[in-house]
């Protein structure tokens, strides 16, 4: 607990003393260069979730140190699971999937974290005591009832502020399985119930639009009773509760998400390359990889191997001055749900007009996503049509910007912030970038990385 405890102090401190506003008066000269990311964001709130339920010591090497990661060591703690952490790995003593212990009324603050607030309702299915869980500002803007509804299927009390935090949860002696049908494409809907019908007997069933199956493949990876079909376009995923599992060792590959901010960097910049060493490169997370190469960018993943059940990759990229506009296949959009922002920037540039259809799930994001693109392509004079779930950007290949540009009001959702980073580097202009602490949510070494490239960040 004392690694642990240092190591937010850090990141505490470094908040407090990194500074709230950037300026970026110029673009980033040509590089080529080599870079890791750090761990998956997804996969390291995992972890940490499916360590807590294990039976014994359970070890992660490479796990992301941030604050939604941070967030999920509290609140593990606070159901009374230990954790040890240090600069090689991360230790987490699980007792098992009835191994909680907490008193009636525990505070879980889940801060800026969606998918920490929505998993965890899973694991307390069958809790004795009521939990009051919290969050940030922008966490208590988001809507709960996706996973409210399912869970109340299974027998869970919940009491919540008109299906927002802050949200009780008291789970039930008798959780009865499930059958779902989740159309949204959501990650987050699909494992919080996989976690419930961990600690339920009998089959619980998911018919579900894909979405990442992070969930699934460290089930299997497991070894648990999950079977999943695909059908037409549509997943059936089962599980058959109730069975134990040991601690395991984990090793977590870079984020995809993270990755994308500086492949976007790359293809954008004029002469220049990067390699991203192992990314993680599962199907359900390339989406973006998918889009910007009909784009006709130049994008090639090499060395590819396994790291437990997870595909890894090296991403090889390079600046491409011959972007074309696309019509975005909706099978897309799941597959590259938080990268939208930074392909809406490519489509900027690219020549053409883009479409894009079926998209509303970006409004309920850390903030309305597709509010801020449309403003943000505004601001820097690309014209666009949005609608409540579409969207239409008319591209400039020629775009260069010489106004002062000033980034704020974005609820502090670390995406639309490190977005705007490189929208400075690559199209000029002055910027004044507000709220950068943000970052700290899922890439605290984002802006290093940045100016190890050459970028001139004040
Ligand atoms: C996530 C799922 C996605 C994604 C989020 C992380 C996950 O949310 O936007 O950043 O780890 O399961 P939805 O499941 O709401 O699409």
């Amino acid at each position: 607990m004392q690694e642990a405890f240092i190591l937010e102090m850090h990141l505490k401190l470094a908040n407090l003393l990194m500074k709230k506003v950037a300026y970026i008066n110029q673009k980033i000269d040509s590089f080529n260069s080599k870079i890791y990311v750090p761990g998956d964001k997804s996969l390291s709130i995992r972890w940490i979730l499916m360590a807590s339920q294990a039976v014994g010591t359970s070890i992660a090497y490479n796990l992301l140190r941030s604050e939604d990661v941070f967030s999920t060591l509290k609140t593990i703690k606070k159901l009374g699971i230990n954790f040890k952490i240090n600069k090689k790995n991360c230790k987490i003593y699980g007792k098992g999937l009835n191994g909680f212990k907490f008193k009636n009324n525990t505070i879980i603050n889940a801060g800026n974290s969606g998918t920490l607030a929505r998993l965890i309702f899973g694991l307390l299915i069958n809790s004795k005591n009521q939990i009051i869980l919290k969050g940030d500002k922008s966490l208590s803007k988001r809507d709960f009832s996706r996973v409210i509804s399912p869970m109340q299927m299974f027998g869970q009390n919940i009491k919540s502020n008109n299906q927002k935090l802050p949200i009780r949860i008291k789970g039930t002696n008798y959780p009865r399985p499930i059958s779902y049908n989740e159309t949204k494409g959501s990650a987050q809907i699909k494992s919080c119930i996989l976690l419930a019908a961990m600690k339920t007997p009998g089959k619980t069933k998911i018919k579900s639009v894909p979405s990442r199956d992070h969930t699934e493949k460290l089930f299997k990876y497991l070894k648990l009773p999950i079977k999943t079909y695909k059908k037409k376009k549509l997943d059936l995923i089962s599980y058959n509760g109730v069975k134990n599992y040991k601690g395991f060792n984990y090793v977590i590959p870079g984020d995809i998400s993270s990755s994308s901010f500086f492949i976007v960097l790359t293809l954008l910049s004029k002469n220049s390359k990067i390699i991203i060493r192992n990314v993680n490169v599962n199907k359900s997370r390339t989406g973006i990889i998918d889009i910007l190469k009909i784009m006709k960018a130049k994008i090639t993943l090499k060395n590819k191997k396994n790291y437990n059940g997870e595909y890894v990759a090296d991403i090889f990229v390079k600046s491409s001055n011959k972007l074309k506009s696309i019509n975005c296949p909706v099978d897309m959009n799941s597959r590259s749900i938080d990268e939208f922002l930074l392909i809406f920037l490519v489509c900027a540039s690219a020549k053409g007009i883009s479409k894009f259809n079926k998209i509303g799930e970006l409004r309920n994001k850390e903030t309305d996503r597709l509010k801020f693109a449309n403003k943000f392509l505004n601001k820097i004079g690309i014209k666009t049509e949005v609608n409540r779930d579409s969207f239409k950007i008319y591209g400039n290949p020629n775009l260069k910007l010489n106004k002062t540009y000033k980034i704020k009001n974005f609820d502090k959702d670390h995406r639309a912030c490190m977005l705007s980073f490189i929208a400075a580097l690559t199209f000029g202009g002055k910027w004044i970038i507000n709220d950068i602490d943000s970052i700290n949510t899922s890439f605290p070494n984002f802006i290093s990385l940045l100016k190890n490239l050459g970028a001139k960040i004040h």
